[in-house]
């Protein structure tokens, strides 16, 4: 049965579409300027979900965690994410506030991997991150308790449907632990998959006010 699966994934393609070119000499000074353009270019072209991307934490022992996210805006303040920030990753944010973001848009075979320092975008922004939710998805989140273990599904409906009530009497209420975070790069790196395996690889370094941006290995 191993052996079955390693050969089903062995045989699996990957770059397999008609990839995008990139080219690392004309890109702009700025990685959230390149991160923006290839952003659109997902969105535009049609890429499931391409503002889902993976937050990698760490906690007090070095230890990391990883988990989907949506990425709600990114511009001068930093890739931005929001959460209660009474799970684990809140938690391992409060103890180490240092975090990777990755985004794979696989029909353009391309990735982008960002790490830096994380820092809540304050309450007005979380709040107003929090009433432009759906209301299903603020009932969810006022319930609280994420990442807790969960005996009891009825005691989960139960939670959400009082915390529908209590939105529905007060539609300003905003959880204190909602957080919308920004995670502001030290690093950044585009990735552009080639089908002769000559992936591109441009890397943007934080120095003082601006970047070095240079090449690697594939
Ligand atoms: C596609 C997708 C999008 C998600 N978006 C969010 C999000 O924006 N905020 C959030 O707190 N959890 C989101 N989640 C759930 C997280 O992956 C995770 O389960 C949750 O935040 C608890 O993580 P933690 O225990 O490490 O704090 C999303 C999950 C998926 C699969």
């Amino acid at each position: 049965m191993t052996n079955d699966l390693r050969t089903q994934l062995r045989g699996l393609p990957v770059f397999a579409g008609e990839l995008p070119g990139f080219d690392p000499d004309s890109a702009p000074d700025e990685p959230v300027v390149l991160f923006t353009a290839w952003l659109r270019t997902a969105i535009e072209g049609g890429v499931p979900e391409p503002h889902v991307m993976t937050l990698s934490t760490v906690d007090a022992e070095g230890r990391p965690s990883s988990r989907a996210l949506i990425l709600k805006d990114v511009d001068g303040s930093g890739w931005q994410f929001a959460s209660t920030s009474a799970g684990r990753k809140g938690r391992e944010l409060a103890a180490n506030p240092y975090a990777a973001l990755s985004v794979y848009w696989q029909p353009l075979g391309r990735q982008v991997r960002v790490r830096g320092t994380v820092a809540s975008a304050g309450r007005e922004a979380s709040a107003r991150d929090f009433l432009a939710r759906s209301p299903g998805a603020r009932a969810e989140s006022l319930a609280g308790r994420q990442s807790e273990p969960l005996t009891d599904l009825g005691e989960l409906e139960e939670e959400v449907r009082r915390a529908a009530r209590r939105l529905a009497a007060e539609p300003d209420l905003v959880p204190p632990s909602w957080t919308l975070y920004a995670l502001q790069p030290d690093e950044v790196e585009f990735w552009q998959a080639d089908a002769g395996r000559r992936h591109v690889r441009l890397r943007y370094t934080r120095s003082g006010a601006g970047w070095v941006r240079e090449r690697l290995w594939p």
